[in-house]
C-alpha cells in the first residue's frame, strides 16, 4: 500500500505543536505494517536551511496550472521514512512561523500557499508527479490540507482521502474573495461543501469531501458532534458520524523515555526513580527556585492560548501560591498571558519560573523533574504532554475532556486500583481546578499511595502499535 501523508509540520523538521510530533511518528509505525508511507511536506526556509544535514535531492519539477513546482525528497533524521518537500517560494523564502508573521497575525497569503500545497499533493496523488509511485491512499491533516480532498474529488478516479481533525478550533477560515482568487469551481462554493457561513472554510473542504474522517481521541470524536466542543461544524459531524472514528494518539516511545532520554542530565525508570529527584533538584537550581526535594513540584509546557486553561490556572493562583508547592511554566502564544506570568513568578521567584519561548530540552526536563503536570485545557483533542508526563511519572491534573478523558484516571485517596494515574475535574471552573490540585497535594504526602499511581502512570502503554492498526484497517477498508 502507497500511502501519502500530508501535512504542514513534522518533527524536527518544523513544529509548532503535537501534530508534528503525530506526523513524526505515525508513519513509523505505519512502515512497520509495511504501508509504504511518504510525508509530503511545504519546504519552509527552515527546513531547507537545514539542506548540508538532510541530505535534500531533487525528485521533479510538476507544472501546476502553469506554474513550475519543484518537488524534493529527504528522510526524516535518524528514520527510513522519506519526506516529499513541496517548494514554492512563499514557503521556501519565507523566514519565520509556518502560519503567521512576527505579529502573530496569519500570513494574509496562506490561502494561496496551501492552496499550491494542495495543487502539488493533487498532481502527486494522480500519479502525474513523475514520481512513478501510484498512491492509493492520501491522509491528510488539519485544514492546512482541506484542499486535497475537494481537488481530488474532480477525478473520475483518484484515491480515497482519509483526513484527520487535530483541533476543530482552526478551520482555515478565508474570504468569499479569497475563493474567487483561487479560481475554483463554483460548485464548491456551497454550504455542503466549501461554504461556512459566508467564508470559505479549508477544515470543511476536508471534512466535506474525505472518505473517511478521523480525530484524535475517542472523546473528541463524540464531543465534536454537540454545538459545545464542534465550533458550528458539529452538524456536519452529526451527519458524518459513520464515517467518523476516533483513534488515540500514541507517541514516540523512544524519544520520550526517561531511561534514555538525552535532554536528561539524570536517566530514571519505573523501578528506579532516584534519577527523576536528582532532575527535580538539578532543574529547581537552574531556574532559581529553592532547592528542596520534598516540595510538590507542578509543571506546565504548551501554547500559550485560552484551549490551555490559562485563564483557570491564574484565577487560582493567588490560592496555589499559599501552598507548599512550587511551579515551572514553558510557553509561548498569547502575550496577555506571557506577562502576567511572568508578574506572577517575579514576585515570587523561589517559588515559581516562567518560560518564555520554545525549548525542546527545557520541555522534556520539565516533564521529568515535575511531581505532578498541569493540563487543565478547556478543550484537549488529544493532548500529548500528559502522555508524556505519564511516562515520566509526573501525574497530570486535567480537565475531563477530549484525549485527557480518555487517559488519565483518578481514584478515591489511598485506595489505589490499577488504572489511577493522577486528578481529574469535571467543570472547568477554576475552583475545581484548585480542588484538584489540592487532593494531588494530597496525595504527594501518601508515599505509598503516590508510588502506586506512578507505576500505573509509568507502565501505560503510549506506542502507536495498536492505534496504527486502527488506521491501517482503514486505509485496507477504503481500498476494496
Ligand atoms: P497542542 O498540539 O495543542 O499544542 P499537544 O499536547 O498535543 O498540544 O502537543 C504539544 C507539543 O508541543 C508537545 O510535544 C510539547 O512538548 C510541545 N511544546 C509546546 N510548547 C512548547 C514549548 N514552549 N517548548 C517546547 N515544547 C513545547
Ligand atoms: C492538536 C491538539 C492536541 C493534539 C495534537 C496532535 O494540536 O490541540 O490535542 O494532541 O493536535 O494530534
Amino acid at each position: 500500500m502507497n500511502l501519502l501523508f500530508a501535512t504542514s509540520g513534522v518533527y524536527p523538521l518544523i513544529k509548532t505543536g503535537g501534530l508534528a510530533d503525530v506526523a513524526a511518528s505515525l508513519p513509523r509505525a505505519l512502515l512497520k505494517l509495511n504501508i509504504d508511507v511518504k510525508i509530503v511536506l511545504p519546504a519552509y526556509a527552515s527546513v531547507l536551511a537545514q539542506t548540508e544535514k538532510l541530505d535534500v535531492k531533487t525528485l521533479s519539477t510538476i507544472s501546476v496550472l502553469g506554474r513550475e513546482i519543484l518537488l524534493q525528497q529527504t528522510r526524516l533524521p535518524g528514520t527510513r521514512v522519506k519526506v516529499i518537500l513541496v517548494n514554492i517560494p512563499e514557503f521556501s523564502e519565507r523566514i519565520g512561523n509556518p502560519y503567521c508573521g512576527p505579529d502573530g497575525s496569519d500570513w494574509p497569503d496562506n490561502h494561496w500557499r496551501f492552496f499550491w500545497f494542495a495543487r502539488a499533493i493533487e498532481t502527486i496523488a494522480i500519479n502525474q508527479a513523475g514520481l512513478d509511485w501510484p498512491v492509493d491512499i492520501v491522509h491528510c491533516n488539519d485544514w492546512q490540507t482541506g484542499l486535497i480532498p475537494a481537488l481530488l474529488s474532480e477525478h473520475q478516479t483518484a484515491p480515497a482521502c482519509v483526513f484527520t481533525i487535530h483541533n476543530l478550533a482552526y478551520r482555515g477560515l478565508f474570504s468569499h474573495q479569497a475563493f474567487a482568487e483561487l479560481n475554483l469551481p463554483e460548485s464548491m462554493w456551497h454550504h455542503e461543501n466549501l461554504e461556512f457561513y459566508g467564508q470559505m472554510s479549508f477544515m470543511k473542504g476536508g471534512l466535506s469531501y474525505s472518505q473517511k474522517i478521523t480525530t484524535v481521541s475517542p472523546s473528541y470524536a463524540n464531543e465534536i458532534q454537540t454545538p459545545e466542543f464542534g465550533n458550528g461544524l458539529d452538524g456536519l459531524m452529526r451527519y458524518r458520524q459513520n464515517d467518523l472514528h476516533g483513534i488515540l494518539n500514541g507517541i514516540d516511545m523512544e524519544e520520550w523515555n526517561p531511561n534514555a532520554d538525552e535532554h536528561l542530565l539524570h536517566k530514571f525508570n519505573r523501578r528506579s526513580l532516584i534519577g527523576k529527584q536528582e532532575n527535580k533538584l538539578e532543574l529547581q537550581t537552574q531556574l532559581g527556585l529553592d532547592v528542596n526535594a520534598k516540595i510538590p513540584l507542578l509543571g506546565f509546557v504548551g501554547r500559550l492560548v485560552d484551549q490551555k486553561g490559562l485563564d483557570l490556572i491564574l484565577a487560582q493562583m493567588s490560592l496555589l501560591l499559599s501552598k507548599n508547592c512550587q511551579l515551572v511554566f514553558l510557553g509561548s502564544g498569547f502575550q496577555h498571558y506571557e506577562t502576567a506570568l511572568k508578574n506572577i513568578a517575579a514576585q515570587h521567584p523561589h517559588k515559581m519560573a516562567v518560560t518564555i519561548g520554545y525549548n525542546e530540552t527545557l520541555a522534556h526536563r520539565i516533564e521529568a523533574a515535575c511531581d505532578l503536570f498541569l493540563m487543565p485545557s478547556l478543550f484537549e483533542p488529544c493532548g500529548l504532554n500528559q502522555l508524556y508526563s505519564l511516562r515520566y511519572g509526573s501525574l497530570p491534573i486535567v480537565h475531563a475532556v477530549g484525549g485527557l478523558a480518555d487517559t488519565v484516571f483518578e481514584c478515591p485517596i489511598n485506595q489505589p486500583d490499577n488504572k489511577a494515574n493522577g486528578f481529574v475535574f469535571h467543570s472547568a471552573t477554576a475552583i475545581e481546578l484548585h480542588h484538584a490540585i489540592c487532593r494531588a497535594l494530597e496525595a504527594y504526602q501518601q508515599p505509598d499511595f503516590w508510588k502506586k499511581l506512578q507505576e500505573n502512570a509509568m507502565s501505560r502503554d503510549s506506542s502507536w502499535d495498536k492505534s496504527a492498526l486502527e488506521y491501517s484497517q482503514i486505509y485496507l477498508d477504503l481500498m476494496k
